[in-house]
């Protein structure tokens, strides 16, 4: 490989260096370290950007730290209904926390949207805590943890409040815009790709978790995810799904039909069909649409949810196929300078003016709107390595390590191919070095790969 040992170290001691304390145990990692003098939330300690430095230190073996987030993070976990429409529901785990120290007492204030930039809610913070309480003891082999009250009602806070009735007659999860790692307008709002592949993972390790010695009680929930999973899973790899066959039958689709056994049940209209999308599907490939919704079929390609399916099989085998062989074939766009675009392509002109709210920071093929983020590569290799594709997964850190560490660790790249660094893109920030590291260790131990997947 063209990269030496070097860039991992760095790479570590990055991390490293972005460990919180907290009453005299490391609890998290801070989002970036070179702030600069705009700090906003970057000195953080997120969730979903935790997650990838939590992957990175189960991999090598440090459980501590994570152990300790997991139980940090279950303590600010709204435990009440909330008092009033401004507080997140009970549930909800947070966007991000900080440890605040005042008189050498040290607190920890958290942010579950009410100060970040836009007012977002994090639909996914709860999910990813799924996945890496999972994966913490998968890793660690701590089952007691699982036994424990705090993880169990954890647990059940986050059932509770993700498995209830809404307004709609579908297994997917109404999100709001800006829910996500894309926590800014971007028309995500609906039923978008990243969350409800991470709702599926997270209902499959919240099953997993409980089933470890199971109580009465714990049964009960066990059931009402099983009630939920089937439908979930069937909707997304069926109606999400779109590969030359399927986009030819919708090419074809009547309108306007009514019942409950007509080909069109969104009522999409042919002319919605962006016309790039024709030269993007070839033969033998295929990928999971954004979103969708009455009247909508959103083409863009979201990354996580695409590659987080390959990876927990929410896709079917030769769905998991076609997700890789579209990759290849569109590697250029996709990839080109650095690993990988979050959303492919970018919206430009009115569609952007409209849906971003014309966003300075989510310009065409910029930051969200088609930039790459480096930090995705763990994804990107740990699906490419499942899928046995080990080429793949090498010419993916190879093209990331010609410019992350010469690049001092950017948070996002660029432009159509990626090939410049992200206009605002913070340094040495946390998550690209941890996705570098997580790369990194599951090429060198691909056995390791066991700790993400699910079975078939
Ligand atoms: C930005 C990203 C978000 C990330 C945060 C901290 O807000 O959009 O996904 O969690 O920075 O790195």
């Amino acid at each position: 490989m063209v990269y030496d040992t070097k860039t991992v170290a760095q790479a570590w001691s990055l991390l490293d260096e972005a460990t919180v304390r907290y009453q005299g145990a490391n609890v998290g990692t801070i989002a970036a370290l070179a702030t600069g003098t705009d700090a906003a939330n970057y000195d953080q300690i997120f969730t979903r950007d935790f997650f990838v430095s939590g992957l990175a230190f189960l991999l090598a073996g440090k459980y501590e730290i994570v152990k300790n987030f997991l139980r940090v993070t279950s303590d600010l976990q709204q435990t009440e209904n909330s008092k009033n429409c401004f507080q997140a529901p009970r549930g909800v785990m947070p966007a991000s926390f900080k440890v605040i120290k005042k008189n050498n007492k040290e607190s920890l204030v958290a942010d579950f949207g009410e100060k970040a930039i836009g007012r977002v809610t994090p639909v996914d913070s709860s999910l990813w805590w799924l996945l890496l309480m999972r994966m913490y003891i998968k890793a660690s082999g701590d089952k007691a943890i699982a036994a424990e009250d705090k993880t169990c009602s954890s647990i059940k806070r986050i059932l509770d409040h993700y498995l209830i009735g809404h307004f709609e007659l579908i297994p997917t999860l109404l999100v709001p815009d800006g829910a996500f790692m894309i926590d800014r307008r971007m028309g995500m709002y609906g039923h978008p790709l990243d969350i409800e592949v991470l709702f599926d993972a997270a209902l499959r390790s919240s099953r997993e978790i409980l089933g470890i010695d199971a109580s009465e009680d714990d049964k009960k929930y066990i059931e009402r995810i099983d009630d939920r999973i089937g439908h979930l899973t069937d909707h997304i790899r069926a109606d999400y799904w779109i590969d030359p066959i399927r986009l030819n039958s919708i090419y074809r689709y009547e309108t306007e039909q009514f019942g409950d056994k007509i080909a069109n049940k969104y009522n999409i209209y042919v002319s919605s069909i962006p016309s790039w999308v024709y030269q993007w599907v070839p033969e033998n490939s295929g990928y999971f649409l954004g979103n969708i919704g009455p009247g909508r079929m959103d083409f863009r390609f979201l990354t996580v949810g695409n590659l987080l399916a390959v990876l927990t099989s929410l896709a079917e085998k030769s769905q998991q196929e076609k997700i890789l062989r579209l990759l290849e074939v569109n590697w250029e766009v996709l990839v080109g300078s650095m690993p990988i675009k979050l959303c492919y392509p970018a919206l430009e002109g009115k569609a952007w003016h409209l849906l971003t709210g014309a966003d300075g920071k989510n310009t065409s093929w910029s930051y969200h709107n088609g930039g790459n983020w480096p930090t995705l590569l763990w994804l990107l290799i740990a699906a490419a390595m499942k899928m046995n594709n080990k080429a793949m997964a090498i010419k993916a850190i190879e093209t990331a390590a010609k410019r992350l560490s010469a690049d001092d660790w950017p948070e996002y790249y660029d432009g159509q191919f990626g090939n410049l660094i992200g206009k605002e893109a913070r340094k040495k920030q946390v998550w690209t070095a941890a996705g570098f590291i997580v790369a990194h260790s599951i090429l060198k131990n691909p056995d390791k790969i066991k700790l993400l997947t699910f079975d078939d």
